[in-house]
């Protein structure tokens, strides 16, 4: 079993704390992403499961074992960094076999481990080049290759796609999918790119300021966001958030009117309310008044950022065969999805849906 548990893990630098009270489970062969802006810790407690950064205080296991004191060797993980990091002066084959070669490993099962990594990432006609005579992508799955041939227990990932270009990165996602799918490893898998964290993930760590806001599957918190910031964070383009007063008629928003009270429990006063981007129509009567400030064109669907009557912006997303200009005045009315809605301190209230 490798599963990884985090219990209370906090880090400081000095006098400044930087992750605080981490509690985290990593079941066996799962893909658990770190997600979160940049500076929010997900590097630090990355590098401190590997062993590259030492815990200030709380208990890390991997398996059954407390690993807080082992050297990375002895932990059983390999880790990919976003920089590649391999040797210059070396060929693809002497980078991938350089570990097993100080492990005094047997020749012949170095081979076959660097075959057999070579064959599932296609690089081997690649391996007698030097680094500097492969692209940005080879380069990153020479250092995936790298890590598959020490058979890890425990794959970690520190943004390893954010050095390719956008067709690319795509590509190398998909692999990283289909090798998880293939060895059935335990990995982490940072990054601040939500879109990567919801299409690789079976479970999503989302961070911010050194703290955890929200675990869950992608579209647990897509759906079910704990809080305004995992609200905000999880989902393209944002969630729309309005201001709104609770009270027993309903809520009361600047630009909507009265909404009906959701069933459930409602506390009274501040409320936030949130709204995607997909669940704002437009109309040509009725509706919320607003005017077109600017069209985006994704292909199949338009993108069209919206002021409000009240100064308040939003943005609706919808098909491409209603497209207004800039300068339109036209009405939003909300479509038939739960709101979402958020008390006066930005925690999620729980209504059952309608
Ligand atoms: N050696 C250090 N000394 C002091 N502070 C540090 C040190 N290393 C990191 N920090 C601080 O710890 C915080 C978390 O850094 P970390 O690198 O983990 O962020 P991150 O979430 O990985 O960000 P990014 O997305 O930019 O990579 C940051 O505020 C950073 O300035
Ligand atoms: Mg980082």
């Amino acid at each position: 079993m490798t599963d990884v548990r985090l219990d209370k893990i906090c880090k400081t630098y000095g006098t400044v704390e930087v992750l605080k009270d981490i509690d985290l489970s990593i079941e066996d062969g799962e893909f658990c992403v770190f997600v979160g802006p940049s500076g929010c810790g997900k590097s630090t407690l990355l590098r401190m499961i590997a062993g590259l950064e030492e815990i200030t205080s709380g208990d890390l296991s991997i398996g059954d074992r407390r690993v807080n004191s082992l050297s990375p060797k002895e932990r059983g993980i390999a880790m990919v960094f976003q920089s590649y990091a391999l040797y210059p002066h070396r060929t693809v084959r002497g980078n991938m076999e350089f570990g097993l070669k100080l492990s005094r490993m047997d020749r012949r099962e170095i081979d076959a481990r660097i075959a057999r990594a070579a064959k599932m990432l296609q690089i081997e006609p690649l391996l007698d080049r030097r680094p500097a005579q492969l692209s940005g992508g080879q380069r990153q799955r020479v250092a995936i290759g790298r890590a598959i041939v020490r058979d890890p227990t425990v794959f970690l990932f520190d943004e390893p796609l954010s050095n390719l270009d956008a067709a690319l990165r795509v590509e190398t996602r998909r692999e990283i999918a289909a090798l998880h799918e293939k060895l059935g490893t335990t990995m982490i898998y940072v990054t601040h790119d939500q879109v990567e964290a919801m299409t690789l993930a079976d479970k999503i760590v989302v961070l911010n300021d050194g703290a955890v806001q929200q675990v869950g599957t992608p579209l647990e918190l897509y759906d079910t966001p704990a809080n305004l910031f995992v609200a905000g964070f999880i989902g393209s383009p944002r969630m729309n958030l309005f201001a709104g007063e609770a009270g027993p008629e309903g809520i009361v928003t600047a630009s909507f009117g009265t909404l009906p009270r959701p069933d459930g429990p409602l506390p009274e006063g501040n409320v936030t309310i949130g709204i995607r981007p997909e669940n704002l129509h437009l109309t040509s009567e009725g509706g919320a008044r607003a005017r077109v400030t600017l069209v985006e064109h994704l292909g199949n669907e338009i993108l069209v950022e919206l002021a409000l009557a009240d100064g308040q912006k939003a943005v609706a997303q919808g098909p491409r065969n209603h497209c207004p200009t800039p300068g339109d005045s036209v009405g939003v009315t909300i479509g038939s999805e739960p709101l979402h809605l958020f008390d006066g301190l930005g925690r999620r209230i729980e209504t059952r849906s309608p």
